[in-house]
């Protein structure tokens, strides 16, 4: 079994990846290269999407949280399948206004938006600020009466939940530096500063845990808090929440070892849950909202490189180094992330352990160690890392002024180019 199911080894042993061979799209298109399979991407959007419609109707939407993977085509996708975007940069501002997708359904997050931000961002009339603390607030506040405008906000809170996650990609714990904390009472006093705002209107809450979670509960113990605070803030400011917003956050698989997450399954039960606390504070059940990133893109991606030179080190180490690294995958360097890796050419029953290394000028570019690849691996194979649609291109530098691989969608067993490839020519681009 592959890890992911839009992978499979053909009879001649050649991978294919969305029903298209991994070799011929090398061949075609150069590498390094991103691959994005395009029917994975809309079938998990639809995961979320019908399961948000059977279990909210009509007050719920989810929103794809576009750092997992921001480009044109995407927001495009998204907008064609009915979901919502959270964005956190007037670069993925653009990027998806230029693609056309509906000012309204954006949702603009950060913890460090600066004036610019805020007057671009309501200036082009976007639909929610995710406002993260008191000095964004008043900026905010200042900006749409300036452009005479009532802007909606949501209020970004910490629920003080541990999610058990890399510690860099857990948000929800009080000590975080996202959110207004709910323990200190600091975040009630944030929502009354809101409320007295004319030109905001309150929505709602928001809160995020973390990201590549697998803990069965979490999420619920976030809507307890979070209807818990929402009692509170009923009784005591006659505030009812509208929108809640409970992030991100589901784990997929990278390697065999993961555990799968039951989406619909999760969704259902945090549904449940909602309606139940709801009902027993006597508070309006709001509008739903989440905002996935990773569970929507990672499986849709595969990257493919072809082998530089393979450096075996009797005794001590095997390397196998390619044309990408760190630049394209910085994973591994930054959270000891665990990929799957498979030869793309060809399949042997003989088997060495190698590091696979990248091309950048330091000894920790490493995009995956201790891995099995055919003991005859050359120069001029294809290698095939899975899973890497999510925070793989959206986190690709220059490093070594690398131009970044394009990324090429496949849809219907045909391939288009969604980014192209960066020329040395555009890496001088904006030098004077
Ligand atoms: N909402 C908020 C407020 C977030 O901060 C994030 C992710 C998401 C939603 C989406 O979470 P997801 O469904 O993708 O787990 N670069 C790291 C991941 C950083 C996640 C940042 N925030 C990585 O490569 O693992």
């Amino acid at each position: 079994m592959m890890i992911s199911d839009n992978i499979q080894r053909a009879a001649d042993g050649t991978l294919h990846f969305a029903g298209q061979s991994v070799p011929a799209l090398a061949q075609r298109y150069g590498t390094p290269l991103y691959l994005m399979d395009e029917d994975r991407i809309r079938r998990n959007i639809r995961l979320y999407t019908g399961m948000f419609q059977e279990c909210f109707g009509e007050k719920a939407l989810p929103l794809y949280a576009s750092k997992a993977a921001s480009f044109r085509q995407i927001y495009r996708i998204v907008a064609e399948e009915g979901m919502g975007v959270d964005t956190v940069s007037i670069g993925e501002i653009h990027t998806a206004l230029s693609a056309g997708f509906p000012a309204e359904k954006i949702f603009f997050h950060g913890d460090g938006k600066t004036d610019a931000d805020i007057q671009y961002a309501v200036s082009h009339r976007i639909g929610y600020f995710i406002v993260d603390n008191p000095e964004e607030l008043e900026q905010l506040s200042r900006e749409a009466a300036a452009q005479g405008i009532i802007q909606k906000i949501l209020l970004r809170i910490t629920p003080g939940i541990d999610p058990h996650t890399f510690k860099a990609v857990t948000t929800g714990t009080i000590d975080v530096k996202f959110g207004v904390p709910m323990e200190t009472g600091q975040a009630f006093a944030f929502v009354q500063e809101a409320l007295e705002l004319p030109a905001l209107k309150v929505c709602g809450l928001h809160c995020h845990i973390g990201s590549q979670v697998f803990d069965e509960t979490v999420f619920e113990d976030s809507i307890d808090v979070m209807t818990g605070f929402m009692g509170q803030l009923y009784k005591d400011l006659g505030f009812a929440v509208e929108m809640l917003n409970i992030g991100g956050g589901f784990g997929v698989r990278y390697v065999d070892t993961d555990r799968r997450v039951d989406i619909p399954a999760r969704i259902r039960s945090v549904a449940a849950r909602l309606k139940e606390r709801t009902e027993e504070l006597g508070i309006p059940m709001p509008f739903f909202l989440m905002e996935p990133g990773r569970s929507i893109v990672a499986d849709a991606g595969m990257t493919v490189y072809t082998v530089s030179s393979v450096k075996r080190i009797p005794g001590y180490k095997y390397y196998v180094v390619v044309d990408g690294g760190m630049t394209d995958n910085p994973r591994y360097c930054l959270y000891g992330a665990h990929y799957t890796v498979l030869h793309a050419d060809r399949e042997t029953p003989f088997y060495a352990v190698y590091d696979l290394a990248g091309r950048c000028c330091e000894s920790g570019d490493i995009i995956q160690p201790t891995i099995k690849l055919p003991d005859d691996t050359r120069r001029g194979d294809r290698i095939a890392v899975c899973t890497t649609g999510a925070y793989n291109y959206s986190m690709a530098s220059n490093y070594n002024r690398l131009g970044r691989p394009p990324v090429v969608r496949l849809s219907g067993g045909d391939s288009y180019i969604a980014v192209r490839r960066e020329t040395p020519e555009d890496l001088t681009a904006l030098d004077q």
